[in-house]
């Protein structure tokens, strides 16, 4: 672990609400990645922008009768609400249509081009004579040559996860005809160049997932294909040549150098070296499996072709996808949950604890279900670790008037308690480092239902020897529990500081002093009141039948 880091996350389209399935697969899981890591001490940045580019988006525009720079306006101010709402907390959300992108993304695409990275060739291009366009990527689906799915966009198959080089019995996605063919000339990036040096990268960098690895190695084996960087649209960044002027760049060019461009602008303007934080830091980009192949190929293998100007990632945390009530999500078939509808019904660490609990580091899927919801928030996030802390809080409150007594001899359950709370920050430290968000969530109640079972078992309500180690254990036991969670559940650990009666802001304290027993005695407490309110099954009844998932 260096002592710098950036922490990024997928940028989203900004073409359409942040949902449940965004933010369990990516954004939660960064951000409970940099909170931990802040703790840590590292000075980590998570930067994040909106993809404004692409087809989608153009047409989208077009359709509102929106200009495109008021139409990505619009997503990147409102998709930064409703992330700020859930806690994502970036130090920086830009647009991958930012002056700054643009100009780095023509530069590196210079660089490439004088490396031998980029050549011309004369293409035929799917043309709908219906809609009178070019139809690139999204815009024409058909069966994925590789894997023989049907119904794929030509860009990427959702079933093998390849880019196919032609799609079969292509159809046009507007009108459904039959496409035909044009000619037009367009710039490709030599990907196969870069079969050996990724291989090598891959086998190389230990802290990739070694399932995803074995996937990518093995789509290296089978052949890469170029990558056609051209679009003949109008909606992108300008490619910087004369004879390329009323083309632009396929939006997986642009995009994920704003991971770059975005974090230099935001440390340049800080007054630090934004070049040389990114190349002494740990890079993260936190992606959902969907879009592997760009991250583990033609990312690092563009960083590769500008000779590591900036460095290659150290960490591609992938996961899967959210099902909603096991059946895949889908915008179209109003088959999903937006965030902020969610955030209406409950508070933000509810789904929180959720999303992370059930979200394990690999490639499988994870479902959200609602009866699974309510039963795990109410036994779990409520049972155990609201009821020890209002149990403990409030006791101390009737028992003491608030100030947390001397604690006495302790006796062997005293020890093992004490040991609990010393252990902590380390056992979770190594799940956290290693990306085992549920994991380390896990622990943590384990750590709640612990202190549960102890204080039930000192029961110090009856006030004989050991009531006072049992309080002034406990009570720090909480101090331990607040700082742990600020990573996962932000307002709670708050709320849980306020309550001890704590000075400051939880996230002032380093991670390590979550194992230190720093509440002593005298420490007046502040207020104790309930964490969390319990999850009702007929208002879920009711949230379904609004989002029109009854049935
Ligand atoms: N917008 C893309 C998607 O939703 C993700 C872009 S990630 C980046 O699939 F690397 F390109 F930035
Ligand atoms: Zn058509």
């Amino acid at each position: 672990m260096r002592d710098k880091a950036i922490i990024t996350s997928a940028l989203p389209y900004a073409n359409g609400e942040i949902h449940l399935g965004h933010v369990a697969s990516t954004y939660l899981p960064a951000d409970v990645t940099t909170r931990f890591l802040k703790l840590k001490g590292v000075e980590a940045y998570y930067v994040c922008a909106s993809d404004d580019f692409g087809t989608p988006i153009l047409i989208q525009s077009e359709k509102e009768g929106k200009s495109t720079a008021d139409y990505v306006a619009y997503w990147n101010k409102r998709d930064y609400e409703d992330f700020s709402a859930f806690g994502i907390d970036f130090d920086y959300f830009y647009q991958t249509s930012s002056p700054e992108n643009i100009q780095f993304v023509q530069d590196v695409f210079m660089k490439l081009n004088s490396a031998g990275h980029i050549y011309q060739k004369e293409i035929i291009q799917f043309y709908c004579n219906n809609d009178k366009k070019f139809l690139p990527d999204r815009y024409v689906k058909g069966i994925c040559p590789h894997c023989k799915a049907e119904d794929q966009y030509s860009d990427l198959c959702e079933s093998c996860g390849r880019v196919p080089e032609e799609i079969s019995d292509p159809k046009c996605s507007i009108c459904g005809q039959t496409p035909t063919k044009e000619k037009t000339t367009h710039y490709f990036f030599k990907l196969k160049n870069f079969s050996e040096s990724l291989s090598k990268w891959l086998d190389e960098n230990q802290n990739l997932q070694k399932d995803v690895k074995k996937y990518v190695q093995n789509w290296i084996k089978t052949g890469l294909v170029d990558w056609d960087i051209t679009r003949d649209i109008s909606w992108g960044v300008p490619i910087p040549l004369e004879d390329a002027k009323d083309q632009v760049f396929y939006g997986w060019f642009d995009n994920h150098l704003a991971y770059i461009s975005t974090a230099v602008k935001f440390l340049n303007d800080k007054g630090i070296d934004g070049k040389e934080f990114w190349n002494s830091a740990d890079i993260y980009h936190f992606i959902g499996k969907d879009i592997v192949y760009h991250h583990y190929l033609f990312l690092p293998a563009m960083r590769l072709g500008i000779d590591e100007e900036y460095k290659l990632p150290d960490f591609i945390p992938t996961r899967g996808h959210l099902t909603l009530q096991s059946k895949k999500i889908s915008k179209s078939r109003n088959w999903y949950i937006g965030l902020k509808e969610f955030l209406q019904y409950y508070p933000a660490d509810y789904l929180r604890y959720y999303l992370v609990a059930i979200n394990p580091y690999s490639q499988d899927d994870l479902n959200f279900d609602w009866d699974d919801f309510t039963t795990r928030i109410n036994s779990e996030l409520i049972g155990n670790l609201g009821n020890f802390v209002n149990r403990a809080l409030g006791f101390t409150k009737k028992a003491f008037e608030g100030t947390v007594p001397e604690p006495e001899e302790y006796d062997e359950q005293d020890k093992e308690a004490e040991n609990k709370i010393k252990n902590l920050a380390n056992e979770l430290g190594a799940l956290l480092e290693q990306n085992h968000l549920d994991r380390a969530l896990k622990k943590i109640m384990e750590f709640s239902s612990f202190f549960n079972q102890y204080f039930q078992h000192k029961e110090p309500w009856k006030k004989g020897p050991g009531t006072s180690t049992c309080v002034y254990l406990s009570v720090n036991a909480a101090r331990s529990l607040s700082i742990a969670l600020f990573s996962f559940l932000p307002n709670s650990s708050e709320k849980i500081w306020v309550q001890l009666g704590l000075q400051g802001n939880v996230n002032k304290n380093n991670w390590e002093s979550l194992s230190e027993l720093q509440i002593k005695p005298g420490h007046k407490l502040g207020d104790a009141s309930p964490l969390f309110a319990k999850v009702e099954p007929e208002d879920i009844e009711k949230y379904k039948k609004q989002l029109g998932h009854t049935g």
